[in-house]
């Protein structure tokens, strides 16, 4: 595939393969319903892994969806094309993922009860991850050198902009108790916890063994085999495994192994200027 043109929207860098100017405003016309549920994340956050929990949470441990499905249908992205033709199959209560920043979601969430579950991860592991799926991804431009690369993602020259103006978006008091904050690591370090969480969240009276049977078929490996969720349905032009497979690697901590500590000291300073004022802080530094 030749270099892809991104399509700009309020800012935002879009790859057309999955977006076009019609997908976004049917996104901004979206009526959404006070029993919906959505997975908020910057991209490389754990998106993908919440398309295999919230069908699950929400149906009490049914695995029809997870394996009849595939994941971008199952539980589909609000800005992108596929949206409009699954919408009417999506069932109640409806599970949606977006990366819209909070001022890009439809006037119709803001006025709605819609739930919120918000997943950050790690920037550091956000930018690895990204710039292997750069390397595997047709549909995304090459990322350069990790330096080149990683210039781009503090400026927010990628995908859905810059990581700290989505976290921050996110943190809008007018949410209330709409919205659970989650990281990515511990789902990773402890996934029943995090599944007990989000099913109380969501009202579901889930017995530990449902929950225990959640977290078996949503872990790394189940899922690196599901082909309704690896994306092996996906044409080898627009994502490669042999490049880098999707699931890549699945841990906390993985920056350790590509930052010098001179790229590690100017992404913090960037970071951290940027978060100033936040009260949260971000998982897996030390
Ligand atoms: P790595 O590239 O670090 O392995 P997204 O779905 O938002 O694109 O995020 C992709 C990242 O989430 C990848 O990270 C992928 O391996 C990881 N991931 C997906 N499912 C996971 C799971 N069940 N357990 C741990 N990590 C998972």
């Amino acid at each position: 595939m030749s270099s892809p043109e991104y399509l700009r929207y309020h800012g935002l860098l879009l790859p057309p393969e999955a977006h076009s100017m019609e997908s976004l405003e049917y996104a901004q016309n979206f009526s959404v319903e006070d029993t919906d549920v959505f997975a908020v994340t910057y991209p490389k956050s754990g998106t993908i892994w919440m398309q295999e929990i919230l069908p699950l949470v929400l149906n009490g441990g049914d695995l029809t969806p997870i394996q009849t499905i595939p994941n971008w249908d199952r539980v589909p992205w609000l800005e992108e094309k596929r949206l409009a033709f699954v919408v009417d199959q999506l069932a109640s209560p409806r599970a949606m993922v977006t990366h819209f920043p909070h001022h890009l979601m439809p006037p119709s969430f803001h006025t709605s009860k819609a739930k919120v579950i918000y997943v950050m991860r790690n920037p550091m592991d956000v930018m690895v991850s990204s710039y292997y799926f750069h390397q595997m991804a047709g549909f995304l431009e090459d990322p350069g050198t990790f330096d080149e690369f990683m210039e781009k993602f503090l400026e927010g020259r990628v995908l859905f902009g810059k990581w700290t103006d989505h976290v921050k978006s996110w943190r809008h008091k007018e949410l209330g108790d709409r919205i659970i904050y989650i990281t990515y690591e511990e789902m990773v370090q402890d996934l029943p916890a995090a599944l007990r969480r989000i099913s109380d969240f969501l009202g579901r009276n889930l017995s530990e063994e449902t929950i225990q049977k959640i977290a078996e078929h949503c872990s790394f490996k189940t899922m690196k085999a599901n082909n309704m969720s690896n994306f092996s349905l996906v044409p080898k032009v627009y994502m490669d495994a042999d490049k880098s497979p999707f699931f890549r690697k699945g841990v906390a901590g993985d920056w350790r192994n590509h930052f010098t500590s001179e790229q590690l000291a100017q992404f913090m300073s960037v970071i951290s200027k940027e978060l100033e004022g936040e009260n949260f802080s971000l998982p897996y530094l030390d």
